[in-house]
């Protein structure tokens, strides 16, 4: 690991910036939206199950976006139910918009929210000091488990919180993604080895399959536009690098034959296309939804 290159997620505002100009190049929260209004709804009505309240956990829910769009489908499907909603989001900045999110959106007086700013694993180490036993309904992980550095154990104790006809949903990189391929070749020269974040659904399932956890699986199509980070001195194009890559300013510390190297990389036919003068990455996520432990 090159000791210069600093992490981005220990940067709550560039960790922030970055995400927003990726999401802006990203089809990710399109292709989410696909599974809300499609697959969700019958995951969601074998959860409610004649119930008129709801105990739901959001880990790592960033600004809420996703959070409120699952939500607000929950409402249109079960207008009844009433909710509980503990958020896990240890990025201040993040959790102060999914704060104004919550306030600037009409129609949410059927739930009450819970702040948790930290991780997930700080999130259970005071759960069991509590001695909590509160069960939960419905539980989502969307796209952070490359930040924990034991994804099974973080799987395994939010998966003991489930109620009956409890789900939990985890959404991640899918193993045929260029984008966990570039992370995967370049793993010891990124500062990214205490974490998973070279994992795919591929480790995923893998773990669940070592516990003897039954899970259902979908593969959601997606790319990322990553035109801009071609373009020297493209603020834009240096911020979603950083994202990319998941280092604070790379361009301006990695070394001169990593940023090469990288860059020629996500270039490769076996990571992106390139069409019409633009750069696509695959990007493919994998969805994995899981019941109660038996
Ligand atoms: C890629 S973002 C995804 C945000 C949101 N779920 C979405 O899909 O838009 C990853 C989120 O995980 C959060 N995160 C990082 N480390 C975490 C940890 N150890 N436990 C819980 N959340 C974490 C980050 O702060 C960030 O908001």
């Amino acid at each position: 690991m090159t000791s210069s290159l600093k992490n981005l997620i220990h940067d709550d505002i560039r960790y922030r910036k970055s995400y927003e100009v990726f999401l802006e190049n990203t089809s990710e929260h399109q292709c989410m939206r696909d599974f809300i209004h499609g697959t969700l709804p019958g995951i969601l009505t074998s959860v409610v199950d004649g119930k008129s309240h709801l105990n739901v956990i959001g880990v790592g829910s960033g600004a809420g976006e996703v959070d409120l769009e699952i939500l607000s489908e929950l409402r249109l499907r079960h207008p009844g139910v009433t909710v509980d909603y503990e958020v896990v989001e240890p990025n201040s900045k993040q959790l102060q918009n999914f704060k104004a999110l919550v306030s600037q959106t009409p129609g949410l007086d059927h739930i009450k929210f819970t702040w948790n700013q930290m991780t997930a694993s700080e999130f259970e180490e005071q759960w069991k000091v509590k001695k909590m036993t509160k069960k939960f309904d419905f539980i989502h992980m969307i796209q952070m488990l490359y930040y924990v550095k034991d994804p099974g154990a973080v799987i395994s104790f939010f998966q003991s919180l489930l109620d009956n006809n409890g789900k939990l949903i985890i959404i991640h990189l899918s193993d045929n993604s260029g984008w966990a391929k570039m992370l995967q070749t370049f793993r010891d020269q990124l500062p990214i080895t205490d974490m998973s974040m070279t994992a795919t659904t591929k480790d995923i399932k893998s773990i669940l399959d070592s516990k003897g956890v039954s899970y259902q699986s979908y593969e959601l199509s997606n790319q990322l536009d990553i035109t801009e980070c071609f373009t020297e001195g493209n603020e834009r194009g240096e911020l979603l690098l950083d994202f990319v890559t998941q280092v604070r300013d790379f361009n301006k510390t990695a070394s001169p034959e990593l940023k090469a190297g990288v860059l020629e990389y996500l270039r490769h036919p076996d990571c992106s296309v390139e069409s019409n003068g633009k750069v696509m990455i695959n990007e493919d996520i994998g969805l994995i939804v899981v019941g109660q432990l038996t």
